[in-house]
């Protein structure tokens, strides 16, 4: 009777442990600044507590000319989520005082920002408030979105040297009002009172003289969607910078009321939870006692495979073998029989029925328990394209794994690829050189397969270790794209013994955002097809193992380089003789760039790859210097707003579509 009274408080002490959770909102309150404050802050060089005050660019001590500074929250605030789709509200008032140190003019002024990087730009003084330099100006890659409160006439588009604007990723304002209409003087060196109001649509602004009633009027009310230009959670507080004049730009005053996007999902999920954990908890223990007492009846996790191959007795699925089977037909795993040893086994030739087959011994380490692997199995096993190795069938028992696939005839398509390098053994045949139109026909292949994967099956699969050594090659040189799905299965339980995050896929092949989402995505896929496809065309690989993690050291990158200096079909495999139709050559290596673009949302779909390979349409147009990555990855229809240099790229593509 004891565990029921602990089943009883379990739920009760997770709840009251919760209710602590959501006292704890974002909320702070300086009424003013003083040195023992500096630990809840993060000033950058420039920046310093001083006169009460927080001093964004240098105090009267030093030499205040030509400085920027940003002052922060210690703490990064959650703006929104991008699971639940939903951007906190926040309130924030300050007071700002500006005045100028024995100079005639002032100038350039200070702004309360919300930015990705804690940093201030190199070179962002005078005109660009701190808030970006001449490099980031109107790109994303600035991550900021700032109201300006500007004490000088920088741009033509300022109305006065005393105005409110707001900045998203440049200095140059959507929207500005002057504040002189207001009562407001910015930089006579008066505590003026600012409050910053957003409720996840509109951002509006109240400004007045802090000595006089608050104005009930707002200067500026703005609908803006903050999550398209920032990060989910983002660093809040003030940049500011001088220019040729002495300015001084102090925050005296800083209260901010943040809503905790934490909070309501975290009851939501007490509130499920703990009715099914009570739930839970009493039906296993009355499994439990079931289970013990007829437990010396059958083996488990046996009858639980047998469940599954009852389900999928049709005549494409998968087969299930016996290992005495298999045993047989390998010449019981003889050396002589082996293809080949890659991934995750050993792989033997053998003949069932008169039928060549290829059988991959999974190594043992690299799994344990299975019904989530059968199941995969069993998915993949009902997929069926021309331009996918099948899966004949496969076998578990006695804790060995074994996959039997299709034979094919001349092996993986690395061999041909990169048999010039000196990985290639010397006993092994030299390979025949591929031909242009070979090779065409290859990556069509792998990219219907893809396309078959992503859209014409009735479950999307993700291939997750798209690569040259995973394409085999039938007896006419057809592509069959093999191992897919099962790479994770197996990969996945590999890495969890190292790591929590998984990141399943090949170095050199793996897009640059797969390290900060830690998933495979469609356009992950896409992003590795690219890699592919400018390895069949230039016939090589960049880089050793190690240097291939490198972002900037891949052939992408290469590429990118001689499609700058406009000669991209320089790059073409040598070993081609220059026999080829320039117009295909140079139409597929622009479409593999396109696919490795480091923005996801500008990668083509594997249709649309299909399309420009047929040559029913060229290929999208692709920036001749290689885009920066920058995450969050704006989508195409968002970067009209963000200036982006590659915002008409998509548009021309997506005609491609229409045809
Ligand atoms: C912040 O502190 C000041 C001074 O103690 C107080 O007047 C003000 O009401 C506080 N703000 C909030 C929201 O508690
Ligand atoms: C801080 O000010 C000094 C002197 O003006 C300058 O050399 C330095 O670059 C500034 N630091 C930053 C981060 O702007
Ligand atoms: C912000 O202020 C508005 C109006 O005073 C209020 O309705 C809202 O709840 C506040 N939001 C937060 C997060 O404090
Ligand atoms: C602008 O800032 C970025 C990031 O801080 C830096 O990489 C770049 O060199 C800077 N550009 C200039 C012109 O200072
Ligand atoms: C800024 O410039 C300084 C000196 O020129 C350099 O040491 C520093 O690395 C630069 N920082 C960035 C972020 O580019
Ligand atoms: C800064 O970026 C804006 C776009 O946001 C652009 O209009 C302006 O010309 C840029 N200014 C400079 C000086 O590069
Ligand atoms: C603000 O004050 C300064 C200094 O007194 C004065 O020169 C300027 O005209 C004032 N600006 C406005 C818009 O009132
Ligand atoms: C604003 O700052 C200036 C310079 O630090 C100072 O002289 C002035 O008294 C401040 N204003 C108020 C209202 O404190
Ligand atoms: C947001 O601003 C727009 C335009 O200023 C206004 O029409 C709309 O009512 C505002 N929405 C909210 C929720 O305040
Ligand atoms: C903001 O943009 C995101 C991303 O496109 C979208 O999911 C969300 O619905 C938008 N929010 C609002 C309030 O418009």
């Amino acid at each position: 009777m004891a565990s029921l009274t602990v089943l009883c408080l379990l739920p009760i002490l997770i709840l009251l442990s919760c209710i602590n959770i959501k006292a704890e909102c974002f909320d702070f309150n300086f009424t003013d600044f003083q040195e023992e404050n500096r630990k809840d802050l993060l000033l950058t060089e420039n920046s310093t507590i001083f006169r009460d005050a927080l001093q964004i660019t240098p105090d009267l001590s030093g030499d205040v000319k030509y400085t920027p500074g940003r002052a922060y929250y210690a703490k990064k605030f959650k703006l929104w989520d991008r699971k639940k789709r939903r951007l906190a509200s926040f309130n924030t008032t300050f007071v700002i005082n500006i005045s100028n140190k024995n100079s005639p003019e002032v100038g350039e002024g200070l702004a309360f920002v919300l930015s990705a990087d804690s940093d201030v730009p190199n070179g962002s003084f005078g005109q660009w408030l701190g808030l970006v330099n001449a490099t980031t100006n109107g790109t994303s890659r600035a991550g900021i979105v700032g109201v300006e409160f500007d004490t000088r006439k920088s741009y033509e588009q300022d109305p006065d040297g005393n105005h409110l604007g707001l900045d998203i990723n440049s200095c140059y304002s959507i929207e500005q009002r002057s504040l002189s209409g207001y009562g407001v003087n910015l930089s006579v060196g008066v505590d003026v009172l600012a409050v910053v109001q957003y409720d996840g649509k509109n951002m509006t602004v109240f400004v007045s003289n802090r000595n006089q009633k608050r104005s009930q009027v707002p200067v500026l009310s703005v609908p803006i969607n903050l999550s398209l230009f920032l990060p989910e959670t983002v660093h809040v507080g003030f940049s500011a910078s001088t220019g040729e004049f002495q300015e001084l730009n102090c925050v005296r005053a800083w209260e901010f009321h943040g809503e905790d996007m934490g909070e309501d999902s975290n009851l939501l999920w007490v509130w499920i939870f703990i009715p099914i954990l009570a739930l839970g908890m009493v039906l296993g223990l009355g499994f439990y006692i079931h289970w013990r007492s007829r437990r010396s009846r059958k083996d488990d996790p046996e009858k639980a495979f047998q469940n599954i191959e009852d389900h999928i007795k049709s005549s494409t699925a998968p087969r299930r073998f016996k290992l005495r089977e298999l045993k047989r037909e390998t010449n019981n795993f003889n050396h002589k029989n082996k293809l080949g040893k890659g991934g995750f086994g050993t792989v033997y030739k053998g003949i069932w029925k008169e039928q060549e087959i290829a059988v991959k011994r999974v190594s043992k380490k690299s799994h344990q328990g299975s019904q989530e692997f059968i199941a995969e199995v069993t998915t993949i096993g009902s997929l069926n394209h021309k331009n996918l190795v099948k899966l004949i069938g496969w076998c578990y028992e006695n804790k060995e794994l074994l996959l039997v696939y299709e034979y094919m005839m001349n092996g993986s398509l690395d061999k041909f690829i990169f048999y010039d390098e000196k990985t290639v053994k010397n006993d092994e045949p030299n390979q025949p050189n591929l031909s242009w139109e070979t090779r065409l026909i290859i990556i069509q292949g792998v990219a219907e397969a893809l396309d078959y994967l992503h859209n014409g099956c009735e479950r999307r699969v993700l291939h997750r270790d798209v690569k040259c050594s995973n394409i085999m090659l039938d007896s006419e040189f057809n592509a069959r794209l093999g191992d897919f799905g099962l790479a994770r299965t197996i990969q996945q339980r590999e890495k969890t013994h190292h790591s929590t995050i998984e990141i399943a896929g090949t170095p050199g092949y793996m897009a640059p955002e797969t390290f900060l989402i830690s998933r495979a995505t469609v356009e992950t896929d896409v992003y590795s097809y690219g890699v592919l496809l400018l390895e069949v065309v230039c016939g090589r690989k960049l880089g050793n193992q190690s240097e291939l993690n490198n972002y900037n050291n891949s052939i992408v990158n290469w590429l990118w380089e001689y499609h700058r200096k406009e000669k991209i079909t320089y790059a073409v495999d040598s070993n081609l003789e220059g026999d080829f139709v320039e117009k295909e050559v140079e139409s597929a290596l622009i479409l593999g760039l396109a696919c490795c673009h480091p923005n996801p949302h500008f990668r083509p779909s594997m249709k649309n790859v299909l399309v420009v390979l047929t040559g029913e349409a060229d290929p999208p147009q692709v920036p001749l210097e290689r885009p920066s990555f920058v995450w969050p990855a704006l989508p195409p229809a968002f970067s009209h707003s963000d200036y982006s240099s590659t915002s008409t790229q998509f548009s021309t593509f997506s005609e491609v579509d229409g045809r």
